[in-house]
């Protein structure tokens, strides 16, 4: 694939991926209420619109996590005590964090490995292509893949110890039982001793975190609006995408933000590919993102429910983010 570096990987499979898109969008626009899943927002333009939300002064989260790595990346790569390792990053995006792990590591003269897995081969692209400008003597292995796949590749393939980066909050977008399955399959893919690093979005003023979904430039907005625009041009729908508000709020009683598209009338929309008429009342929400906020506890919770051990938790100086580092048991 042309702008991938040579040594990258692409696990998927065009035709599934398409079938699955017209499936869970089709399975999603039928349910009640409608949906449709997250991952779905990171085509070439979402992942742009999403590197803009990062810099955004409301979107604290990057901030506050770039702040914890930058004081504790090279603490993290001496967690290992063999010079040899696998850095794995899951859901890697533009890699803008991983910058504060690799440059500690290459200055001590460790031998790793560098090897981001995300679905999004204009993510990778970007990333492997920057990180080989940047670094030409980092060995970086990218792998285009949904995390499933990937984590499969990884637990085959890979030897010696493994450091797995799942960073942004990401596991926050899973429902919560999915959240606890997902985290028992990294489990599985690791061997005693390797350790997982995951950033957490933490429980806070709801006021703070209304602010960071919905920003002064509407950056959010066209982000979350991408994904009718997607589907347009995907699967030949007809979104008047003027026609839907982007709305988020935090719900105490789920403990995320969430994020829905609603229609500004009463309206039909033809997908064509699907060959299938969505009706919306006006007002009626499409739901398209839970960003859980974790307390301590779940979060303490959720590494015991998996079988890691809590190794150390690392905030930013307002304790908004948290950065967990699990470990796995010696056997
Ligand atoms: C919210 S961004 C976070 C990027 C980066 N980790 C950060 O902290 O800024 C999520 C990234 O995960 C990828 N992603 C989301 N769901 C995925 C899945 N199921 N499989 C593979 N990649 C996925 C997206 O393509 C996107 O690049």
């Amino acid at each position: 694939m042309s702008g991938l570096c040579s040594d990258c990987l692409d696990l998927t499979d065009v035709q599934d991926a398409e079938k699955l898109f017209k499936e869970q969008v089709s399975a999603g626009l039928s349910s009640s209420p409608k949906t449709l899943p997250s991952r779905f927002f990171y085509d070439e333009i979402g992942s742009r619109l999403f590197q803009q939300i990062t810099r955004l002064p409301e979107y604290y989260l990057t901030a506050c996590e770039l702040e914890i790595l930058r004081r504790s990346g090279g603490d993290i790569i001496s967690l290992v005590p063999r010079r040899k390792f696998n850095l794995v990053e899951l859901g890697s995006g533009d890699g803008t964090k991983v910058i504060q792990l690799l440059e500690p590591g290459l200055a001590d003269n460790r031998q790793f490995t560098y090897l981001p897995i995300d679905q999004s081969v204009s993510a990778m692209q970007t990333l492997t292509s920057d990180l080989s400008e940047r670094y030409p003597e980092l060995e970086v292995r990218g792998i285009v893949a949904e995390y499933g796949a990937g984590l499969e590749w990884i637990r085959r393939h890979l030897k010696g110890p493994v450091v797995l980066l799942f960073l942004g909050s990401n596991l926050g977008n899973f429902p919560g039982n999915e959240a606890e399955a997902f985290l028992q399959r990294l489990r599985y893919t690791l061997a005693p001793e390797d350790f997982l690093v995951i950033g957490l979005d933490l429980y806070k003023d709801p006021e703070i975190m209304n602010r960071a979904y919905n920003d002064s430039h509407g950056v959010t907005a066209q982000f979350n609006l991408n994904l009718l625009r997607r589907i347009n041009r995907e699967l030949r729908g007809n979104f008047d995408l003027e026609e839907f508000r982007h709305y988020s709020t935090f719900n105490p009683s789920t403990g995320g933000v969430e994020s829905y598209l609603l229609s500004a009338s009463k309206q039909s929309v033809l997908i064509r590919d699907l060959n299938r008429t969505f009706e919306f009342d006006r007002r009626e929400p499409i739901h398209t993102e839970h960003s859980h906020k974790y307390t301590e506890d779940e979060i303490r919770c959720l590494a015991n429910r998996a079988g890691f051990e809590m190794e150390a938790n690392l905030y930013d100086s307002r304790s908004y983010f948290v950065d967990s580092v699990w470990r796995v048991p010696a056997s």
